[in-house]
C-alpha cells in the first residue's frame, strides 16, 4: 500500500492507473478506523480495481466548541488495518494541502436546504464543511465511484445531491450501517462514552426499531409517535436533539402516503452526541 501526503504524489499513481484503464474507488474517512469504515473498504474492493482511502480530520466540518482537537487520531493503527484490507493507496494530506486558501476564508461548496435541516440546525456550517472537503477529495482522486455509510444518512444525501447538481461523473454508493452486537452503530465517538453511558447507548437504536414497528403496524401520527419516544429517551438519560420521520429520498416531511421513510435521531449522552437512523418501506 502506498501512503501519500501531497496531491501531486497522489496524482502520479492515479494517472498510471487511469492509463491502464483501471476502475477507481474512493472511501473518504477521518481515520480512527473501525469495522464500519472497513465495510466500505470491503465493498470498494469488490467493485473496483483500485481502492483509495483518505484519512483527514477535516477542520471545516467541526463547529466552535466541537471535538476537532480531541478527535481520535490513530494513524499507525489505521495504516495497519488498511494494509490488511488490501487498500492500494492511503491519502493523508495536511490541512494546508487541502485548504490553500485557508479553512474559513477559501472557496466552499454549499448544498442548500438539505444542509439546513436535522443535524444542520444544531451544527451550522457542518455540511458545508463536508461538501467542501468531499469535493476537494473527489477532484484530487477523480474516482469512478465513492462509498459512504448510511450511518450518516443526511451526509449521504447531501453528497448525492452535490454530486448530481455539480454534474460530477462519480457514482455514489451507500453501505448499510455496521452495528455492535447490542445494536449500537459503530462510531469513533463511542470511545467517549463512560461504561454507564455505553450501557444506555443501544436504547437509541431500540427507539428507532420501536418507531418502525409502530409505523408498520399502521401508526400514521408520526409527530405524536416521535414525541413519545423522545420523552422516553429523556427519561432514560439522553438529551435528544431531534427524532424525526422523513422521506427517505430527500428528508422532506412525509405525507400520509409516502412509501419510503427514514427515522433519524440525534441525542446527547453526557458530552457525546450520537446519531442513528433506520430506513424502510411501507
Ligand atoms: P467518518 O466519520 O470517519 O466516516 C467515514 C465514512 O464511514 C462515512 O461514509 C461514514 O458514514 C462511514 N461510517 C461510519 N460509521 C459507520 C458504520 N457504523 N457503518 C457504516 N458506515 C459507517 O463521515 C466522515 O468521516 C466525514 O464526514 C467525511 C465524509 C470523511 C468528510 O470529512
Amino acid at each position: 500500500m502506498y501512503t501519500e501526503h501531497t496531491i501531486l504524489s497522489l496524482r502520479s499513481h492515479i494517472q498510471q492507473w487511469r492509463r491502464a484503464g483501471e476502475y477507481i474507488a474512493l472511501v473518504p474517512t477521518m481515520g480512527n478506523l473501525h469495522a464500519g469504515h472497513l465495510a466500505l473498504v470491503e465493498q470498494a474492493r469488490k467493485l473496483a480495481d483500485r481502492v483509495v482511502v483518505t484519512v483527514f480530520v477535516n477542520p471545516a466540518q467541526f463547529g466552535a466548541g466541537e471535538d476537532f482537537l480531541s478527535y481520535p487520531r490513530t494513524l499507525e493503527q489505521d495504516t495497519h488495518l488498511l494494509m490488511q484490507s488490501e487498500v492500494d493507496l492511503m491519502f493523508v494530506p495536511e490541512v494546508e494541502e487541502l485548504y490553500p486558501g485557508g479553512v474559513n476564508s477559501g472557496t466552499y461548496v454549499d448544498v442548500p436546504d438539505l444542509s439546513e435541516t436535522l443535524c444542520g440546525v444544531s451544527r451550522p456550517g457542518h455540511f458545508r464543511g463536508v461538501a467542501t472537503v468531499v469535493t476537494k477529495l473527489f477532484n484530487c482522486v477523480q474516482p469512478d465511484i465513492a462509498l459512504f455509510g448510511e450511518k450518516d444518512y443526511q451526509q449521504l444525501l447531501v453528497i448525492r445531491k452535490m454530486t448530481a447538481e455539480l454534474c460530477l461523473p462519480i457514482e455514489i454508493i451507500a453501505v448499510p450501517t455496521v452495528r455492535e452486537a447490542d445494536g449500537l452503530a459503530l462510531s469513533s465517538r463511542n470511545a467517549y462514552l463512560t461504561d454507564e453511558q455505553r450501557r444506555l447507548a443501544p436504547l437509541l437504536y431500540q427507539a428507532l426499531q420501536l418507531c418502525r414497528k409502530q409505523i408498520l403496524s399502521g401508526e400514521r401520527n408520526y409527530g405524536a409517535l416521535v414525541s413519545q419516544v423522545a420523552s422516553d429517551l429523556r427519561s432514560a438519560g439522553f438529551e435528544p436533539d431531534y427524532i424525526e420521520v422523513r422521506r427517505a429520498d430527500n428528508l422532506a416531511e412525509p405525507t400520509i402516503d409516502t412509501q419510503k421513510l427514514v427515522i433519524l435521531v440525534a441525542a446527547r449522552l453526557g458530552q457525546t452526541r450520537l446519531i442513528d437512523n433506520i430506513n424502510f418501506s411501507l
